[in-house]
């Protein structure tokens, strides 16, 4: 089985990132198969209204999105995470969310479970509006929200690398993916 992960933030060992990363790995301890895309070494632009894909079921742009549309079809569960950028998700992870309206039609996350990771500077600084915005944009495609320890996992931190000091985040990070690989494994009959 495989497992998605997409990684928003365009900072190496960006703090979102780290946490991505330890929520996949309950998934490769028990064999499945990760695929983490990093937005920071890819071009997705935005979605440009066009409606080309309206007409043609395709997307008109071309740029590192087909990866993405791959990833959609290929997967059975993901986890999206986002530094927080005003009280959103930022605008490279926004882009990819957008630009699934080019394969709406073929419905490529309905019925798979996934997660959410927001990470911001300020303590209440939109973590959570953060994390409904993710989980608005799964249920939009159809996709089954799935809850971390509590809800999506948020965290405090700033600098490149802080939330490695923060045990308990990674823990909850670790939750957060055994979660939604039990609810996917739930859903295969595993
Ligand atoms: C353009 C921009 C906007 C930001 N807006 C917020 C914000 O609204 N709330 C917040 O708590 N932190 C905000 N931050 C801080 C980042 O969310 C914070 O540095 C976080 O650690 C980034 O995640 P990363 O380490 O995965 O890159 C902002 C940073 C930038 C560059």
């Amino acid at each position: 089985m495989n497992v998605l992960g997409i990684s928003g933030t365009p900072r190496k060992n960006g703090n979102s990132d780290i946490l991505l990363q330890h929520a996949l790995r309950p998934f490769e301890e028990a064999g499945w198969e990760a695929t983490l895309l990093r937005l920071r070494e890819l071009t997705v632009k935005p979605c440009l209204a066009c409606e080309h894909c309206t007409a043609h079921g395709s997307c008109a742009l071309d740029d590192d999105m087909h990866l993405f549309y791959d990833a959609f079809r290929r997967c059975d569960a993901l986890i999206v995470a986002t530094p927080v950028y005003y009280r959103n998700v930022c605008a490279h992870l926004m882009a990819v969310m957008e630009r699934h309206y080019g394969v709406r039609e073929k419905r490529p996350l309905a019925g798979k479970p996934g997660g959410a990771i927001a990470v911001g500077r300020g303590s209440g600084g939109g973590q959570a509006l953060t994390i409904d915005r993710i989980y608005t944009w799964m249920l939009s495609c159809g996709a089954l929200c799935v809850p971390g320890e509590l809800n999506g996992l948020t965290a405090v931190a700033d600098e490149p690398g802080d939330v490695l000091r923060q045990e308990k985040r990674l823990r909850q990070a670790r939750v957060l993916g055994e979660n939604v690989m039990h609810v996917a494994e739930r859903l295969r009959g595993t």
